[in-house]
Parts: structure tokens; C-alpha cells; sequence
């Protein structure tokens, strides 16, 4: 795994940010002590705050004493980060000089990883600047790595990824969606590739629906001022959802790499002509109680308009029109303030074509099949079947095959580690490309251009608003999920 990692310098804007202080100082720091290459790395870190090396180094420092991480060998490594300012409209030239001084202190060939952990609204001034001091060339090779959100709305997605283009290839630009570092999620294609029992399964003639439910427990926070313009189809259905769905229906790629991952996942999102907006409920939560404590509702969170109309809940039903998924439904559903945080992927089988067993009142015992894949937490999955209970009459009663990751491995590493392992070695396939991020955002304008559509209440703590159309009474019962 060493021999992958070349010498590089990983440059990290919106150094003195949250996402850096939480995630990508602990995450390098992993990466490098558990792949023994801590002197191929070296970091920049750039934020319009004066600070110098060392005081930036004592954030580093406390940013992995609060991962758990502390110790002789941490403060050494950050020993390897260096701090440079740069004003919010200054240009790259200065900053070019300082990493030009570092390799060659260092040695290093120029190899370059930039990491954009700023606000969106940052992204196209600093892509620019980037292109004007010709830092998207080096002597080595060259990766952006670009956090969510790509773009507001498919004109905006459109625009940034033109921009982008006018500095760096596609192949350099590693767009970030976290949930394609989850460990489980990635499973997603091993379980499907790996087993053949499922694959042969997996399609019309033998499924009957599928359903991928992301239900968060916790409310919208101190996020309001983003959430409030953002809403659930652009915090969580245009990417994560998409993606997991996308993942979950693509055909088999003929080889495990980027493009060819990329290429099923992009034909999926072509499948599908139009999502129909009779088939999308919204909702918003109102005060309750979640895990026994009573929580305020949407409209009274710090931030948010006494009238916003924001959702935080939606549910849909996806059609995807290719030889394979024909009449499978694809319920996707995501919340804010349901019961309880669980990411799960049920795929319910056909029924039995004619049913032999008896119930007491002579209906069919029989319940069909059902794969349910949890990606978070309790991470593994459960198949249901059907076996006779012992004694007479004969009956028929749901048992569970269970798979624990948690007991069967020794550790799950963190979405972040996954996807920084990947930018430095040089692997696209966690990352979102260009077209398909615009297919993405295709998919969902048309509904997110609707103006007056309904967002009905339901209350913190439940698993979302009430329906009464039949087409769309999948979530009113309770969700098909693991127990
Ligand atoms: C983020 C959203 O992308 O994903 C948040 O902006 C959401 O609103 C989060 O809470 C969920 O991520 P995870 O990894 O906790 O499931």
C-alpha cells in the first residue's frame, strides 16, 4: 500500500474550519501512521487568519487529542504541517512560493492534493485563483478535491463544473460525497458482485420493491442559515440518496475501476425519465419527543422564518425505466427528527405465486422475502425467511439470517479516512464525476422548482407526516426496517 503513496504535499483551504478540525487533521493523521508513510506527506494549511507554523500546530495537535489521539509520535507528525495566510481576494502567487520552499526543504517532486473545506460560495474565486498562479499544473500530479454541495441547482452545478474545467481535467477533480466512504456503502457492490445467489435476484421478474431510508434523529441544529435555503432534496436526496440508489440498481461494471463504476452509475440516473410529483411528499417537524426528550419543532429552531415552508422530511417514489428495474418501485425517504438515527436498504422480495399454508382464518401465512442492509449504525444485514414452526397444524413464522460487522471485524475505518486514502493514491471511484453530478441534479430540479407543493406536519419523533394516497401509503405503515 505504501508503494501507492507518493511523496505529496496535501494543501487544505478553510484551514481554521470545522470540517478540518474534526475530520481531515484526524483522518490524514490515521491514514499516514497506519500505512507507515508519515514523511511522504507534508501539509499546507491556508486560511485568511494570522497565525504562524506553531500556533497552527498546537490547533492540529488539539484537533487529535479530541479524536482520542495524543502521544510523542502525533506531535511529531505535526511537526509536518505548515500554516500560510492568504487573504480572502489575495492571489495564489505567495502561497505557490511557500509550496515551492517546502518541497524542495522536503524533497518532494511536486506532487499536489488542494482540499476546498470552505462554504460553496468560495469555491469558484478560489478555483480561479488556483488557474491564475498555475497551480493546477506541477511537476508531479495535480488532484481538487471539492466538498458538497456541487452547485445549488442543476444551472449552478452546470456552471461550476464549467469552471472547474477551465482549470483542471476531470481526471484531477475528486468530487466529495461522504457517504460513498462508508464502508458499508461500499459493501454495496460486494454484496451485489460477490454473491451470485443475490445478483440472480436482482431484477423485475424477482423483486418487488426497494426501499433506502436515511432517518436522523437529530434536528437541523445550528445549521438554519444553510438549511433554510437548502431543504431535504439538497441536503440529502441529491447526493447521498441518489448515490446509494444508483449503487443499488447499476448493472455490473466489467472491471472494478473508476470510469467503469462511474459509466453503470451515470446509466442509472439516465433511466430514470422524470420523477412525478404526485409521488413526492414533503414534511416538516413540529415539536415532540425524541428518545424520551421533548424537542422544539422546525419553526422554533435559532434561524429559521416563523413561516418557512423548508422541508425536512420527504418521501418518493422513484421509477427507473431500463430492462432490469421496470415496475420496481423505488422508495427513497429521509428525515430530520424521526425516532431514531438507522440508514437502511430493504429490498423486498416477489411473494410466493401460490400460497399452500394456511392461516387461522385462511389467509396466506406467508411474508416474502426481504434483504435489509443497515449501513448505519449496527452496520451489516439481515435476510428474512420463512420456516415451519414445530408441532401441529403446521404454521409459518419469520426468522432472521443476521451478518454483524461490528462482531465479525475489528474496526470500520471512518468515511473521511477512506475517501483522503484515496485522492493520495490516486483512486476516482468514491467520488462524484462531472456528468454525473449534473444527471443528478437533472433528476431533481423539476421538483425542486415546484412552488406551492404541499409540506405537511408531523411531529419530532415520528417517522414523518401522514399520507392518505394510496400510491404513496408505503410509509405510513411502519417502514420496512430492521427491528
Ligand atoms: C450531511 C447533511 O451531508 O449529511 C446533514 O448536510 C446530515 O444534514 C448528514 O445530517 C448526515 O450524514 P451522516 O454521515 O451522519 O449520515
Amino acid at each position: 500500500m505504501a508503494a501507492t503513496c507518493d511523496q505529496h504535499l496535501f494543501v487544505i483551504f478553510g484551514a481554521t474550519g470545522d470540517l478540518t478540525r474534526r475530520k481531515l487533521i484526524p483522518s490524514l493523521y490515521r491514514i499516514v501512521t497506519e500505512n507507515h508513510v508519515a514523511d511522504r506527506m507534508a501539509i499546507i494549511a491556508v486560511a485568511p487568519r494570522e497565525m504562524t507554523d506553531g500556533e497552527f500546530r498546537e490547533v492540529a495537535k488539539t484537533s487529535l487529542h479530541d479524536a482520542g489521539i495524543d502521544g510523542a509520535d502525533a506531535a511529531d507528525w505535526c511537526d509536518r504541517i505548515f500554516y500560510q495566510s492568504v487573504g480572502r481576494d489575495e492571489s495564489f502567487d505567495g502561497l505557490r512560493e511557500r509550496i515551492e520552499a517546502v518541497e524542495a526543504d522536503l524533497g518532494f517532486p511536486g506532487n499536489r492534493a488542494f482540499y476546498l473545506a470552505l462554504p460553496p460560495v468560495a469555491f469558484p474565486g478560489t478555483i480561479d485563483r488556483l488557474g491564475e498562479a498555475r497551480l493546477n499544473r506541477s511537476p508531479g500530479w495535480t488532484r481538487l478535491v471539492i466538498e458538497k454541495p456541487f452547485g445549488h441547482d442543476l444551472a449552478s452545478a452546470h456552471e461550476l463544473n464549467e469552471q472547474v474545467h477551465e482549470h483542471f481535467d476531470e481526471d484531477q477533480i475528486y468530487r466529495i460525497d461522504h457517504y460513498l466512504g462508508k464502508e458499508t456503502v461500499q459493501n454495496l457492490l460486494t454484496f451485489r458482485f460477490a454473491n451470485p445467489i443475490f445478483e440472480t435476484s436482482w431484477n423485475r421478474d424477482r423483486l418487488e420493491a426497494v426501499e433506502i431510508t436515511v432517518a436522523e434523529d437529530l434536528g437541523v441544529g445550528s445549521r438554519a442559515g444553510y438549511y433554510e435555503s437548502a431543504g431535504v432534496l439538497r441536503d440529502m436526496v441529491q447526493n447521498h440518496l441518489t448515490q446509494l440508489m444508483t449503487l443499488v440498481a447499476m448493472e455490473a461494471p466489467p472491471g472494478f475501476n473508476a470510469t467503469s463504476i462511474r459509466n453503470e452509475k451515470v446509466q442509472v440516473l439516465e433511466s430514470i425519465t422524470r420523477i412525478d410529483p404526485e409521488h413526492v411528499v414533503y414534511g416538516q417537524y413540529t415539536a415532540g419527543e425524541v428518545a424520551g426528550e421533548p424537542v422544539v419543532g422546525y419553526h422554533d429552531e435559532d434561524g429559521v422564518a416563523p413561516d418557512s415552508r423548508t422541508p425536512t422530511f420527504v418521501g418518493v417514489k422513484v421509477a427507473i425505466d431500463s430492462w432490469r428495474w421496470q415496475g420496481v418501485p423505488f422508495y427513497l425517504r429521509t428525515g430530520k427528527r424521526l425516532p431514531r438515527r438507522t440508514s437502511q436498504i430493504a429490498v423486498t422480495f416477489k411473494p410466493a405465486p401460490v400460497c399452500i399454508f394456511h392461516g387461522e382464518h385462511d389467509e396466506c401465512p406467508i411474508k416474502p422475502n426481504v434483504v435489509v442492509l443497515t449501513l448505519q449504525p449496527d452496520e451489516g444485514f439481515q435476510l428474512r425467511f420463512e420456516v415451519k414452526t414445530p408441532g401441529s397444524p403446521p404454521n409459518v413464522t419469520t426468522k432472521h439470517f443476521t451478518f454483524d460487522y461490528n462482531a465479525e471485524f475489528e474496526t470500520i475505518p471512518l468515511a473521511y479516512q477512506t475517501l483522503l486514502f484515496d485522492v493520495i493514491t490516486g483512486d476516482q471511484t468514491l467520488f462524484v464525476r462531472g456528468d454525473e453530478v449534473e444527471e443528478s441534479w437533472r433528476l431533481w430540479q423539476p421538483i425542486l422548482d415546484l412552488e406551492d407543493h404541499p409540506v405537511h406536519p408531523y411531529a419530532a419523533g415520528t417517522w414523518g407526516p401522514a399520507v392518505t394516497n394510496p400510491e404513496l401509503a408505503f410509509w405510513t405503515d411502519e417502514w420496512t426496517m430492521r427491528t
